[in-house]
């Protein structure tokens, strides 16, 4: 197969790893810079450019690996391979929905699926209300489109969640308010998707005194063996988001699993070192049985 990773950086652990990996599986893979590429489009031929002139052509996948700064335009190169018959791992249209946590949490709720009560409004007259329908304080405040556990507040009080939801909006960010599921004490669940199968899963515990279990903030990674319900709600998840390749987020509550996001390029070191799986193998094999069955068809 000919690939192209579309990322930001070739240096780092994921992207060298998907690369060094199709390699190791006797495919042609190229780095493009997402932020480097253009594209035409016409009624003829839709197109995509990259180093000045050079045309991306006869390619069987896109791996893509946009990361939150660039989703706007990311996402389009990715529409205009789709336009172009390429086929995407992930899709433009999942990729955006999975950006967006209250999207997200919406299309989750419409199929009854395990999440914490969000709310959400668009004026602070209606703060007190967004704090009581998530049953009160202590709560979470979440910016629509932070990453990495940053824009991610714990209000321990009423006084605080208002506070804080308050000085966001007076910055002019989104925010949602969410009920705070304090069972999960610090600790959440990645599980990493592919397909229809969760074919790794690791325990986040978040550092002494901090709330937030992501990586980035410092939490450590175990491996976790998790409950049939646990993986089916991570793989209808993604299936309904439409990612073919999901980082499924969720907390344990007394009442189940409650999924808090979904990471369309989730990161491969913390998971690869904590399970010892091959994930990025696992992610060409899958693209593999899919070439292989469409060539079929
Ligand atoms: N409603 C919640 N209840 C308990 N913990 C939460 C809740 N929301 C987020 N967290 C914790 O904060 C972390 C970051 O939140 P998340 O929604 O995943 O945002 P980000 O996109 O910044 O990672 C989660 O991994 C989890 O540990
Ligand atoms: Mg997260």
């Amino acid at each position: 197969m000919k690939i192209i990773l579309l990322a930001s950086n070739p240096n780092l652990y994921s992207n060298q790893r998907i690369v060094e990996s199709a390699k190791s599986r006797g495919h042609e893979i190229e780095f493009v810079n997402v932020g480097g590429s253009y594209i035409k489009i016409s009624p003829n031929n839709c197109e995509v450019y990259h180093q000045e002139g050079k045309k991306l052509s006869k390619i069987d996948f896109v791996i893509p690996r946009i990361k939150p700064a660039m989703t706007f335009y990311g996402t389009a190169i990715v529409r205009q391979f789709e336009v172009m018959g390429v086929k995407c791992l992930n899709s433009s249209d999942a990729i955006t929905k999975s950006r967006d946590k209250l999207h997200t949490l919406q299309i989750l709720a419409q199929h009854k699926l395990g999440l914490p009560i969000t709310s959400f409004a668009n004026s602070s007259y209606d703060t007190k209300d967004l704090i009581k329908i998530v049953g009160g304080a202590p709560l979470v405040v979440k910016l629509l489109e932070g990453t990495k556990g940053v824009g991610v507040v714990l209000a321990e009080t009423t006084k605080a969640g208002e506070s804080v939801i308050n000085a966001f909006r007076s910055l002019k960010a989104d925010v949602l308010v969410q009920q705070y599921i304090k069972e999960s004490k610090g600790q959440d669940i990645r599980c990493f998707v592919i397909g229809d199968q969760v074919v790794a899963s690791m325990e986040r515990i978040a550092q002494e005194g901090e709330f937030r279990a992501n990586i980035h903030l410092g939490a450590t990674a175990r491996f976790i063996d998790i409950s049939d319900e646990e993986r089916e709600l991570a793989i209808r998840a993604a299936k309904i988001i439409g990612l073919e390749v999901a980082g499924v987020d969720m907390v344990r509550s007394n009442s189940g699993a409650k999924i808090l996001e979904l990471n369309s390029s989730p990161g491969l070191e913390g998971i690869e070192g904590a399970c010892a799986i091959n994930i990025a193998d696992k992610m060409i094999e899958y693209m593999e049985n899919k070439f292989k069955n469409n060539d079929k068809n």
